[in-house]
């Protein structure tokens, strides 16, 4: 049975609760203290494929006291300058505690009039004449939410911070309403569910209906196993996460979309390439295995450009232009190995601990950006076994239109190489291939739950 999931009347219901606006943006979070071994080729070479992906910006997460910030800084803001790419930052008050109020004002000084800072132009605009105010986030900090009505008096920004460990109404009244909008964490599934756009309706309820911003946020997986964290060491269920949630994003029609993540390799969430040098926390947080080495997660955004299309401009393209195929999956099956001690859902977050198992299937998943299905078959080939797969979800207007069509089939105790073919009327129209195949035997014996994208 096929599932049609509504996007249509919903985004017209969202695009009418606006009143001024700024032009829809979507950035991706990255984690600058992965960073310090990154050059500026370095820098240039991830802008470059972000900007191939049309994401306009990134987020900066930094944390606070990290002596890699300044040199960080110096190259990221270079190398987007170059490029014409933006940034703006992403405080984080957890990692390393909170941000002291002078340090913000002066990081804030320092930055914001670079040319690659990225400011919020009311009613459209953007249309050159720069203008506009500074855009400032957060990881956490609700505790210094009191820091800001100084921060601002000081430094003119829009202030849009993620303070998800409060909830949305309690939020946007923290520091006499101080915040300009909110970014909300909430991009994971509780459990075995999917994902639904409740927590993104109550935002934006909390936020009046349009009159604040919502920064809505989309993941593509959650796994973490690193002791010298806190011991954390969970995962959500990614299975059918990523594409759902961009049908969702096209429903809600938030003001901004932040990725979450480009390069947060300790959380498995990461949509950028793999480089060796960003690592290095594997090692020093006492990982029993380097989950993102050997770990493509390029897959992801192959479909970006039609999402963030189709979620900027209301509609689905006639045409959707070049047809393709993803896949994603882990490389073993959920029991082949012992578990690491991971828990499906974040007992110290308050969820029902669940046993892994519970939460992913062991199956490949695959989604195709199509004009139409019609007359297009799916098969899956694991170490040469073949099965034929199911377009079971299709977009909101129906089979036979342009759009991304997703399913899954089974591991079904075979390993080896994974190659997913589409095709069409008996021609290969497109295949996803390339990434580590699958297997009973785990590196270090122990599972990773992290999956690859190809
Ligand atoms: C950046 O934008 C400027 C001004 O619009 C333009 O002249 C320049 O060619 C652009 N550079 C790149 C690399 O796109
Ligand atoms: C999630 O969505 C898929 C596809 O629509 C459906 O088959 C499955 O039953 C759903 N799972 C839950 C727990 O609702």
């Amino acid at each position: 049975m096929k599932k049609v999931l509504p996007i249509l009347p919903a985004a017209l219901w969202a695009l009418q609760q606006h009143t001024a606006s700024a032009a829809k943006e979507v950035f991706a979070h990255v984690i600058v203290g992965n960073l310090p071994a990154f050059t500026l080729s370095d820098w240039e070479f991830d802008i470059r494929l972000a900007q191939a992906s049309k994401i306009d910006g990134f987020a900066l997460n930094i944390a606070a006291q990290d002596p890699s910030n300044a040199a960080s800084l110096a190259l990221a803001f270079q190398a987007a300058a170059a490029l014409n790419f933006s940034l703006f930052f992403s405080l984080d008050y957890l990692a390393q505690g909170a941000w002291p109020a002078d340090r913000v004002v002066e990081l804030l000084r320092e930055y914001t009039g670079e040319k690659a800072y990225f400011k919020v132009v009311e009613d459209g605009g953007g249309g050159g004449g720069g203008g506009g105010r500074p855009l400032v986030s957060t990881f956490e900090g609700p505790g210094s939410a009191g820091d800001w009505k100084g921060i601002k008096d000081a430094v003119d920004v829009v202030f849009v911070p993620d303070w998800s460990s409060v909830a949305a109404g309690e939020a946007v009244e923290l520091g006499g309403g101080v915040a300009d909008g909110l970014f909300s964490f909430d991009a994971w599934p509780e459990g075995a569910e999917n994902i639904t756009t409740d927590a993104d309706k109550v935002f934006q309820e909390a936020l009046g209906k349009g009159k604040k911003k919502y920064m809505m946020p989309v993941a593509p997986w959650f796994f973490t196993n690193l002791p010298g964290f806190g011991g954390k060491n969970w995962l959500w269920r990614g299975d059918g996460l990523w594409d759902r949630r961009w049908q969702q994003v096209a429903e809600v029609q938030p003001d901004w979309v932040e990725i979450l993540t480009w390069n947060d390799f300790g959380e498995s969430h990461y949509i950028g390439p793999v480089h060796e040098n960003e690592l290095g926390l594997f090692q020093s947080a006492g990982a029993p295995v380097n989950y993102a080495r050997g770990m493509s997660h390029d897959g992801w955004r192959r479909f970006l450009p039609f999402y963030i299309d189709v979620y900027k401009t209301g509609r689905v393209p006639d045409s959707v232009g070049e047809e393709s195929v993803m896949a994603y999956y882990r490389t073993a099956p959920a029991l082949a190995c012992p578990g690491g001690g991971t828990t499906g859902n974040n007992p110290d977050g308050g969820e029902v601990a669940m046993k892994p198992e519970e939460l992913v299937e062991d199956s490949v998943f695959y989604a195709a950006l199509l004009d139409t299905d019609q007359g297009v078959t799916v098969s899956v080939s694991i170490g040469g076994k073949v099965s034929t797969g199911k377009l079971n979800e299709v977009p909101a207007a129906g089979g036979g239109t342009p759009g991304v069509y997703t399913g899954a089939v089974p591991f079904d105790k075979n390993t080896g190489d994974m190659v997913v073919t589409l095709s069409r009327d008996g021609k290969v129209i497109a295949t996803a291939e390339g990434g580590k195949g699958i297997s009973t035997q785990c590196e270090n014996n122990v599972q990773n739950w992290n999956a690859i994208a190809v």
